[in-house]
């Protein structure tokens, strides 16, 4: 067995354990939802924490009448591709043996079975593919297994869904969309947990009037981590280590980068490196700067994709241009093309999650990005 390192900051990928801070508010409420069997729509930036949270959640939740299924669908280009997962996901985690998911396919997709190979090293970790196409079940069908599992197990069953502002890049998308409502709405035994980034296009699949998972789920806004929590957090993690940082310090990480939860934690382990014993203002601007170097390939690659006119109005909102777009003091100040052309282009970088609206207009939404065009 390979010991485990103890890193004293995770940042990246979706944290648990030692490394889950916080959060008493979300996991209450969440997990109510999700024993009361209340559909969720949890909506946030990227990284601020959703998965962690629906993991720790399904930690937590009272396992003898629930049963969640957890399937994160980022990669899923179309409504089958989805089927897929979908399927896959529900027969593995309801079922704690292969013999179990096998008697499960041959129940609930019997067409299915003879193409269904399975690694046949029974002791390993086994994966299957299950290679549904609309020949063997139609769409209805599949988003139908959920309750007949429910049924078979007697438990409720809680799928909680990752990443699913995916399915609006899918072809046929609303029809797609009024399909799953059309066929979930009516389960008795399973609620969905529906979650992702992409604020833009979560909140127009399901705030949207129009739009067939209109008031699907009560959407929740996941809140950042507030400064007071990560001051504990991150004192004990430098204490564990021997060092030390006082709490006006860590608050200054919290601000720098927003209170991001990921940058937060990022920041954090890049002022650890720098620090010997304790934390200073010159540790800071250290991290400061290894984080920006760290996000330096990232940001040339997705600011690679903007058209001068665009990069121009991000310019212009650094400079502290939130509104008034179509003034033309503004579009010649900042070299913004036509008038004709901001709402397009306001629309464009809203849906590619480069900036977001608040009440006072329009903002970079990425922290760590704002503070590097100021510098590069
Ligand atoms: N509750 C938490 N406590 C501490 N750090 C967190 C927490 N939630 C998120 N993070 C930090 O944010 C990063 C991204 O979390 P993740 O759950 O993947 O976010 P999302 O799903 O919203 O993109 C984690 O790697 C971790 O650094
Ligand atoms: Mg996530």
């Amino acid at each position: 067995m390979v010991k485990e390192v103890n890193k004293a900051f995770v940042y990246g990928v979706s944290v648990d354990g030692n490394n889950f801070t916080d959060r008493v508010q979300e996991t209450r409420r969440l997990k109510m939802n999700f024993e009361n069997g209340l559909n969720v729509v949890l909506i946030s930036p990227r990284r601020m924490g959703k998965t962690s949270l629906v993991k720790h959640v399904q930690e937590v939740v009272d396992k003898s009448m629930i049963q969640t299924v957890y399937v994160d669908i980022y990669d899923c280009r179309s409504e089958y591709d989805f089927y897929n997962k979908f399927a896959e996901a529900l027969l593995k985690q309801t079922a704690n043996k292969m013999e179990l998911v096998l008697e499960n396919i041959k129940r609930f997709l019997v067409r299915l079975a003879p193409k269904v190979s399975f690694n046949p090293d029974m002791t390993s970790e086994y994966s299957f593919s299950l290679g549904i196409t609309p020949k063997e079940y139609s769409p209805e069908e599949i988003l139908s297994l959920p309750e007949m599992l429910a049924q078979h197990i007697g438990k409720h069953i809680v799928v909680c869904i990752d990443e699913f502002q995916q399915i609006g890049e899918w072809p046929d998308s609303i029809y797609v969309q009024k399909r799953m409502r059309g066929v979930w709405q009516h389960q008795k035994h399973v609620s969905y947990c529906l979650f992702g980034s992409r604020q833009h296009m979560m909140t127009n699949i399901f705030q949207n009037k129009r739009m067939p998972f209109y008031q699907f789920g009560e959407p929740n806004y996941l809140q950042p981590i507030p400064t007071a929590d990560w001051i504990p957090f991150i004192q004990s993690k430098f204490t564990e280590k021997g060092l030390s940082i006082k709490e006006e310090f860590v608050t200054k990480i919290c601000d720098i980068v927003r209170n991001q939860s990921s940058y937060v934690q990022q920041l954090a382990w890049n002022v650890m490196l720098n620090t010997d014993t304790e934390v200073t203002e010159e540790t800071i601007q250290h991290g400061m700067s290894d984080l920006l170097n760290q996000c330096t390939p990232l940001f040339m690659e997705q600011l690679n994709s903007l058209t001068t006119y665009q990069m121009n109005f991000l310019r212009a909102i650094n400079d502290g241009q939130h509104d008034q777009w179509t003034s033309q003091e503004v579009l010649n100040k900042y070299n913004l093309g036509t008038k004709s052309n901001i709402s397009r282009m306001q629309a464009l970088l809203l849906e590619k999650d480069f900036i977001e609206r608040r009440e006072d207009g329009l903002y970079l939404s990425d922290p760590v990005l704002q503070l590097w065009l100021k510098q590069y």
